[in-house]
């Protein structure tokens, strides 16, 4: 017999009952440290902060499940539901080992369960075969008649809200929390103010948990590239007329020694090229500066490391200029060189627009120093390859390259295939204009960059953007050359959350932006029929009303997305694909929920009010952060109460790293609050609030570090009690 509808409308659910932190802990982790084969992680790898899909989905299932009085039956059909029984745990198990060891399945299974996850495969990268056993039992203990998780949430939303649930997640960001809502079975609403965590959410839903083939990317793929390459040979600025083709080439930084008048490249050390390459510095008396020899040798000798014409020294690991002439050595810092004590005054040369090199008068110059050639059009791995010495030729198709990119720049800025967007200076961004003068979001990319990058942007369709943006993250000024990686390769700009200026960097040839542009995505079809909704505005500004609401929000330190994914706003804006181009390609940097002060209080407020108006009585929210500093609990309290919330339970959950473990209380991981909204005046003070969700976590997370060993002995079922603390304050 179906569940009736609002069956269970004020039953609690077991998220404020149980939770096995421990358990869900260790998955959190494990997919944490998957990193690259991450579900979503290929859409936009630039994107830091995931909040791992096991854990939304335990926070889904969580706020959905029943509460009953059999507290351990609940949390083995929640445990069956995540995969993680003993029976799931063989399967997952004997899916990760090789045949020949099947066999030691048993001796693992009694194994600590962080161990035997290491050693198992996730659950959610073989779903398909992992939970056909569990239904008979699940249906048994809920009475429901479900034999797939759209069937069961939606049989679970009836019971509770009369319908399919609504699942909301307000900062969607990269769009982990509501990819599983959906995958899920479940009607989503995503916003986020920035549009690029719009996009990043709608290639969850649509690419990974759409219906495409990777066969079209193939295709679309082959058709872009050829048409980029068509362009690049009519030009004849790739291949040097007899076979071979540029894969990358190497730029650096060139200084005028303020003391000697010499031009000198900056390279940090002489093995600034390859795998056994180095750079030789021969000098030029005549011209003052420096040749640049490629030389291959039989041994990377230590000398080629330690030397190098850019140095830093001292307690604040100054950068400085250092080069040789006559036999007298010549150190010049690199602040003297820019002026920064001139009391304001710069010996730095802000950008203009029209800008794509630097002037011949500027203090920071660039030069062309090495090309990496490859005796093939695409990448093939096993076409031969060498690094050679910048040529006269080379420098005349540089010539060519500047010369058609200044032709066409502003036609092409019109028309939104390049960037002509103004840096706006915030925490993250003002180093770009005191670094290097850079002053549009184009001057992070050079002449080569901005033509062959644009070439892409021009012939890619909404699909294809995802890959177009790991390709700008890989193919920029800020594109660091590393010369240990294989043959060398760039690495990508965003490798941390900063934009960090470059003195030698790699520039990728066609050829080998390759890989970058052939993505391989995982495939989760989510079921169709479900209403699907991704919007960009502020959250403040919410007006649809969801059942639950299960948010990430931006808080104190964090990454400032608002100002780092400028760099991908700045060539998407213009010229959206139409599946993009509702959405408001600004980053809205002054509508951002951002710092620690007043301001974010503020914000923050508005939002959980809203989100409080626009949900039923017995709605449920899962507010999920990041434990740092004291302060965050106090703010946390004031923001829940000024809301109209109470909270109804408080977890814990370690998603980093075992160095961070061991770390003790102020391991980093992620706070999960479950809130209701408040219907009753509570005599507690919002302080008392603060202390007691500290003491909860306090608790928690001395449990996953072994410190209290009284919980420990208590076996799981001590481990995934709600706090007692949280219970007295807020009976529910
Ligand atoms: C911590 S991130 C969310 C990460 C996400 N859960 C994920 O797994 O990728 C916070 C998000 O809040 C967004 N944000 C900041 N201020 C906002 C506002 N006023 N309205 C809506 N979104 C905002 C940011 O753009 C960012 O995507």
């Amino acid at each position: 017999m179906a569940l009736k509808p609002f069956a269970w409308k004020d039953k609690p659910a077991l998220i404020e009952h149980l939770f096995p932190v421990q358990k869900i802990s260790a998955e959190s982790f494990k997919e944490q440290e998957a990193r690259q084969s991450k579900t979503l992680t290929p859409l936009g790898s630039y994107w830091k902060g995931r909040k791992p899909l096991i854990l939304n989905k335990a926070c889904i299932l969580g706020s959905l499940l029943p509460a009953t009085d059999n507290r351990l039956r609940d949390l083995e059909i929640f445990e069956l539901l995540m995969g993680m029984d003993s029976e799931t745990m063989q399967k997952r198990l004997e899916e990760k080992l090789p045949p020949s060891k099947r066999n030691l399945v048993g001796e693992f299974l009694v194994l600590p369960y962080k161990e035997q996850v290491e050693k198992a495969k996730r659950p959610e990268e073989i779903s398909s075969l992992l939970f056909g056993h569990i239904w008979k039992r699940v249906n048994a203990h809920l009475g429901t008649s479900a034999f797939s998780f759209p069937e069961l949430l939606n049989q679970l939303g009836v019971a509770r809200f009369g319908r399919r649930p609504k699942i909301a997640d307000v900062f969607c960001g990269s769009g982990q929390i509501p990819f599983e809502a959906a995958r899920l079975g479940c009607d989503v609403y995503a916003s986020d103010l920035n549009p690029v965590a719009c996009m990043l959410t709608w290639g969850g839903l649509h690419i990974v948990g759409g219906r495409s083939l990777n066969d079209d990317f193939k295709q679309e793929q082959l058709t872009v590239l050829k048409k980029v390459r068509h362009e690049l040979n009519e030009l004849g600025v790739e291949d040097d007329g007899h076979g071979w083709y540029a894969k990358a080439f190497l730029y650096c930084v060139e200084v005028t020694c303020p003391e000697t008048g010499w031009k000198v490249p900056l390279l940090p050390n002489l093995v600034s090229i390859g795998h056994s390459v180095v750079a030789r510095l021969i000098p030029d008396l005549v011209r003052k500066r420096y040749n640049v020899d490629v030389e291959y040798v039989d041994e990377m000798d230590s000398a080629y490391i330690s030397t190098g014409s850019i140095r830093s020294d001292g307690p604040k690991q100054e950068s400085y200029v250092y080069h040789v002439v006559d036999g007298k050595e010549y150190r010049i810092k690199i602040p003297t060189i820019r002026g920064d004590n001139n009391g304001g005054s710069s010996n730095l040369r802000l950008w203009e627009k029209r800008d794509i090199v630097p002037r011949k008068d500027d203090i920071f110059g660039e030069r062309l120093y090495a090309v990496l050639w490859t005796k093939s059009e695409n990448n093939s791995r096993s076409a031969e390859q060498e690094f050679r010495a910048v040529t006269y030729a080379d420098m005349e198709r540089e010539q060519k390259v500047i010369h058609y990119v200044r032709e066409h720049i502003e036609e092409w800025q019109e028309k939104g295939y390049l960037p002509d967007m103004v840096i706006e200076k915030g925490d993250e961004t003002e180093r770009l204009y005191r670094e290097r003068g850079w002053t549009h979001w184009h001057h992070l990319f050079n002449p080569r960059q901005l033509l062959v990058n644009g070439l892409i942007n021009k012939y890619t369709s909404a699909n294809f953007k995802f890959a177009f943006t790991q390709v700008l993250n890989n193919n920029s000024r800020l594109s660091r050359w590393n010369s240990r990686s294989g043959v060398g390769q760039t690495a990508s700009v965003f490798d941390n959350q900063a934009l960090n200026t470059l003195y030698n960097y790699g520039c990728r040839g066609l050829s080998f932006l390759d890989g970058l542009f052939s993505p391989s995505y995982k495939s989760y079809p989510i079921l169709d029929g479900l209403n699907i909704s991704i919007n960009s505005h502020p959250a403040q500004r919410l007006d649809v009303e969801n059942d639950i609401y299960i948010t990430d929000p931006p808080y104190g330190d964090a990454v400032k997305y608002e100002e780092i994914t400028e760099f991908f706003i700045a060539w998407l804006r213009k010229n959206p694909p139409k599946e993009f181009a509702h959405w408001t390609w600004d980053s809205r940097r002054s509508l951002a929920i951002k710092g620690e002060d007043e301001g974010f209080r503020q914000g923050m407020v508005a939002t959980y009010r809203q989100m409080t108006k626009m949900m039923p009585d017995n709605g449920i929210q899962v507010l999920m952060f990041t434990h740092q500093s004291g302060a965050i609990w106090a703010d946390m309290a004031n923001i829940i109460w000024a809301s109209g919330l109470q909270v109804t339970a408080a977890w814990y959950v370690v998603t980093e790293t075992d160095s961070a473990l061991r770390q003790g209380a102020n391991v980093k991981g992620t706070v999960i609050l479950v809130l209701r909204k408040r219907h009753q005046n509570l005599e507690t003070f919002r302080d008392d609030l603060g202390w007691e969700i500290e003491d909860a976590v306090k608790e928690q997370v001395e449990s996953l570090i072994g410190l209290d060993k009284q919980v420990r002995s208590q076996g799981a079922e001590g481990l995934c009690r709600c706090p007692e603390s949280t219970h007295r304050l807020f009976p529910y």
